[in-house]
Formats: C-alpha cells, sequence, structure tokens
C-alpha cells in the first residue's frame, strides 16, 4: 500500500476551489493480494452561472437537482454571483422557496459531507420567480433577475408539451443568448413522431450545441467507467469482438415497483422507460468503436452507428412480464397502475444483435424490470471457450467472464480459470479477480458525485459528451417502435411473474434456444 499521503493544492477564483487529493487505497486480487493505487481528484471550475429550473418545485428538482447542486456547491465548484432561480405557476416568495428547498436538500441527502451553515449560504443563491408558461405572467420580472455577464441554462423539467412554449417565451423576453443551454429531460418522445417533433420545436429557437438531452445513466461513475475500461486498457480490446465474445448479457433489475409514477409508467411500460434510452446507451458503450478522441461529436457519432446496426428484433426473442402481489402486502402492478386491465409491461427481456463487421454473431441479451428480486445493475461480457484444451475433456470447460457492476457494490469482477491447489493431477476451477471500486478507491469512490451533479455541472461548463444528440434519440425510437407496434397488433398481454423473483419464466428461454442461460443478480 503507497503511504497515506494528502495533497491539497487550493486555488481561488473567487469562491472556486480545485481540490487534488492523492488518496491511499488498494485493490484485491481475490482477496489475496495487496496492490498499490493512486487517485487523483479535481473540482474543475466552472464560469459564473444563472440556472433557471422551470418546474421548480417539482419532484425531479426536490430530489435530484436541488440536492445535486447543493453538493457541487458544498464541493466548491458554484462561483460567487451564480444565481439558481425556480420557476413555476404557483404563487411563492423566495423565502418560502428557499425553505422548500432546504427541506428536499435535508430529506434527499444532499447534505452529506457539508459544513453547518453551508446551507444557508447556498439558498442565498436561490430565488423564485412565478411564471405563466402559456402566458406573459412573470416574465419580464424572470428576464430581469438573469445577469448578463452568466453562462444562461434553462432547465426544462417539466412535460415536453410546454418545451415550445417555454423556448418561445425565453426568446420573446430577451433571454436567450447565442451561448445558453436548455436541458431538458426524457421521456424524450414516446416514438420516433413525438421525438422528431419535439427536436423540431427545439431547434426552431435553439441550436443542436445549446441543447442538452439527459439520459441520466449516462452520469453515473460506473457507466463512464465502460468507456475507461474499455479505452484506457490494452488488455480487453483486442478480445473486444465476435470472435472472442460468445454473448453480452445487460441486466438492469430494480427491486421497487413503480411507485406513485401509476400514470406516466402505465403509458410507457419498461421498453419506453428504460430500454430505449438507458439500456440503449450501456448497448452503445460496450458496443461502439473506439471514437478518436474523448470529445463529444466523437463518442456520439460512434453511438448513433450502433444504435443503426441494431438489428430487428423477432417476436420469439422477447419476453414481456407484469409483477403480481408482493408477499409483503405491495400490491401487484395493475393495482399501482391503478388500471385494472393495463397490459403495460414492468419487465422485459429480449435478444439484440448488433449487425456489424464487430459484433455480427454474438448477441446481447437485455432484461431490465420493476420488482426483481434484487437491485441490480451488471453487464457480463461472455468469452467463448478455448477452442483446444491441452487439459482433457475431463477438466471440464470453463469461461472467462468479465462483470461490470453498475450498482450497488460498483466493481469489476473476472473470471479466470487456475489450477485447483493440491496434487491429484491437473484439475482447473474458476476463480474471481475481484475489484470492488469502494475497497479499492476509499472515501473517494464512495463519494463520488451523483448522476445529476456531474451532468448539470457538464451543461454550465458546456460539455455535451455525456448527453443525447438529437439524431441518438430518433435511431433509438427507430429501433423501438416496431417491437412496440407488434405488441400492439398482436393484442400482446405480458406474463405475471412474482413480485421478488427473477422475472417470467420465458425470459429464460430466449437464452435456453442459444443453449445459454442468465447469469443470476445479487445485489
Ligand atoms: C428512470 C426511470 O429513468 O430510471 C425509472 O424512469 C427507473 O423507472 C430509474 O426507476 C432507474 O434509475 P436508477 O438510477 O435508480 O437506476
Amino acid at each position: 500500500m503507497v503511504d497515506f499521503q494528502l495533497t491539497d493544492c487550493i486555488e481561488t477564483q473567487k469562491r472556486l476551489l480545485a481540490l487534488t487529493y492523492m488518496l491511499p487505497g488498494n485493490f484485491t486480487i481475490g482477496s489475496a493480494r495487496k496492490g498499490h493505487l493512486t487517485m487523483v481528484s479535481r473540482v474543475i471550475p466552472v464560469d459564473t452561472f444563472d440556472l433557471v429550473i422551470f418546474g421548480g418545485t417539482g419532484d425531479l428538482a426536490r430530489r435530484k437537482i436541488l440536492p445535486s447542486l447543493f453538493r457541487r456547491y458544498c464541493a466548491g465548484q458554484v462561483p460567487d454571483g451564480s444565481a439558481i432561480i425556480g420557476v413555476a405557476r404557483g404563487e411563492m416568495d423566495d423565502m418560502s422557496y428557499r425553505q422548500m428547498v432546504a427541506e428536499a436538500v435535508r430529506e434527499y441527502g444532499g447534505g452529506r459531507g457539508c459544513e453547518d451553515g453551508t446551507l444557508d449560504h447556498f439558498l442565498e443563491r436561490v430565488a423564485y420567480q412565478t411564471v405563466d408558461a402559456l402566458g406573459d405572467r412573470g416574465w419580464p420580472e424572470l428576464a430581469k433577475r438573469l445577469t448578463a455577464a452568466h453562462i444562461r441554462n434553462f432547465y426544462f423539467s417539466v412535460g415536453p408539451s410546454l418545451f415550445g412554449a417555454l423556448a418561445k417565451r425565453l426568446r420573446k423576453y430577451g433571454m436567450t443568448t447565442p451561448d445558453c443551454r436548455v436541458v431538458v429531460e426524457k421521456p424524450f418522445g414516446r416514438d420516433l413522431a413525438t421525438a422528431r417533433a419535439l427536436n423540431q420545436t427545439l431547434a426552431e429557437h435553439f441550436e443542436e450545441r445549446q441543447i442538452y438531452r439527459i439520459d441520466h445513466y449516462l452520469g453515473k461513475e460506473t457507466v463512464q467507467n465502460l468507456m475507461a475500461i474499455r479505452f484506457g486498457n490494452v488488455l480487453f480490446e483486442p478480445l473486444w469482438n465476435s470472435q472472442y465474445v460468445d454473448h453480452i448479457q445487460i441486466t438492469v433489475a430494480e427491486s421497487v415497483g413503480i411507485g406513485g409514477r401509476g400514470e406516466y409508467y402505465d403509458d410507457a411500460g419498461a421498453m419506453r422507460d428504460m430500454v430505449q434510452n438507458h439500456l440503449m446507451q450501456l448497448v452503445c458503450l460496450i458496443a461502439m468503436e473506439p471514437p478518436a478522441r474523448f470529445e463529444p461529436d466523437a463518442v456520439r457519432d460512434e453511438k448513433l452507428k450502433v444504435i443503426r446496426a441494431l438489428g430487428p428484433v423477432a417476436h420469439h426473442h422477447i419476453s414481456r412480464g407484469q409483477y403480481g402481489p408482493g408477499e409483503d402486502g405491495t400490491p401487484d402492478y395493475r393495482t399501482a397502475a391503478g388500471n385494472p386491465r393495463s397490459t403495460t409491461e414492468s419487465y422485459v427481456a429480449l435478444k439484440a444483435e448488433v449487425q456489424n463487421w464487430r459484433w455480427a454473431g454474438t448477441p446481447f441479451y437485455l432484461r431490465t424490470g420493476k420488482r426483481l428480486k434484487a437491485r441490480s445493475s451488471v453487464i457480463n461480457v461472455v468469452f467463448k471457450n478455448l477452442q483446444h484444451s491441452i487439459f482433457g475433456e475431463e477438466a471440464g470447460s470453463h469461461t472467462n467472464i468479465l462483470s461490470i457492476r453498475l450498482q450497488p457494490n460498483e466493481g469489476i469482477t473476472l473470471r479466470v480459470t487456475i489450477k485447483e491447489p493440491g496434487p491429484g493431477g491437473m484439475r482447473l476451477i474458476d476463480v474471481p479477480l475481484d475489484m470492488t471500486f469502494a475497497e479499492a478507491l476509499g472515501a473517494e469512490a464512495e463519494d463520488a458525485p451523483d448522476a445529476y451533479e456531474r451532468l448539470i455541472m457538464d451543461v454550465i461548463r458546456g460539455n455535451q459528451t455525456l448527453f443525447m444528440r438529437g439524431d441518438e434519440v430518433e435511431a433509438a425510437w427507430a429501433w423501438t417502435d416496431p417491437i412496440i407496434a407488434a405488441w400492439e397488433a398482436r393484442g400482446d398481454v405480458p406474463k405475471p411473474y412474482d413480485s421478488g423473483s427473477a422475472g417470467p419464466g420465458d425470459a429464460e428461454q430466449i437464452l435456453a434456444r442459444d443453449r445459454r442461460e442468465w447469469i443470476g443478480f445479487t445485489p
């Protein structure tokens, strides 16, 4: 282990801090050997900004946006003079809004690691403006709250039907600048036609370089790590193709149900809610060619090529499910959705094919669902068996598997084959080379910024790498639409599955037909 060193480098540019730590760390191989690790963490300064949150009293603002901003403030990344302006239709003054923000920060953990008194300082930067999105009330007052020299960011944390109205009024009241940014949330449409219409609406008021479409999975530390693992190591990339990879499994399992989001979810289902965006992004990062540079359009061009290479999915390569009641008394899907006849899926598994030179013949099996036995997102890259074993048949067949755990227990495990210790011939066993990031990287890994923290600061820095481009979203819908249309045409009814299970039984069949099986998921 390296000796503990801490090097603090504090540059003060107003309140901007740049901290550099050298932290102690270790990684384990199995659990036997310790190694060395040096980590550098930096808080990158941003310019003074104004951030206007439309939907400033809504669920997303309270759960994610405001607590994330507070944490960035605590980290020293919110420069003095910056303003955070919550906007909504309801009447409220600055003081009441600040109180709401303070409650949100306390409730949703925004204050982790922050000192006493910091919240009060943060709240001084927070204000509220009542605005009528469809009328003229409040807009001139909002315009007066903005400072000419600041980077302007408009966060549309509202339904997509309001995007056009907001954009029009921002322009009418002189708030848009050539450098301003607009942030939009998913769902970005519910099919290709609606996504195109939204893109057109935004394009009437903003250039593509100003539009930040959030998929919060791209802000997750471990999701970005996929690129680091692939393109930062020489080890994996030569094997990262259909010659060596037998198949890939992507599981995003949730133990929670649809909660209070029944109306939205019942209209969307797992395909629209998770596969079209989050799982699609994971497929892209696993399958894409190395971009020439880690730059927004270079990365997004490569992701787009993957989406466009996805083949159509045959009916028998899909499993749809809907969860039943939980043993602990939690309601079944239909009750939670308030729709006793609902045919919306809360689970989907499918076999996808990336039809290009690198991946032809290597299936990507995807599955995601709610009320499953564990919350667990993991990608398993299953390598091909040896062409020839010098150890004979009795040594059995062994498979190398690279498992990338996205959440929880973030880390990677490589299953390798070794000799079973002891006399009695050459017996082979598979053992894990395991690295759990929290163990290896210590406090730094545990305190990694939440996806929203990273993404919001990227907006302010003007870095679009982790945001979806318009053509990417459209291509994802173009692949998803025929799958959903086929269900609708057939009147497909999802199979029931038990809450707390691994999902419907026919998801097993998708792999069984290919003589494969799902790798179990655990938290
Ligand atoms: C959201 C979906 O985008 O992602 C939710 O709308 C889902 O249904 C959530 O629960 C999962 O996100 P995470 O970060 O908890 O994996």
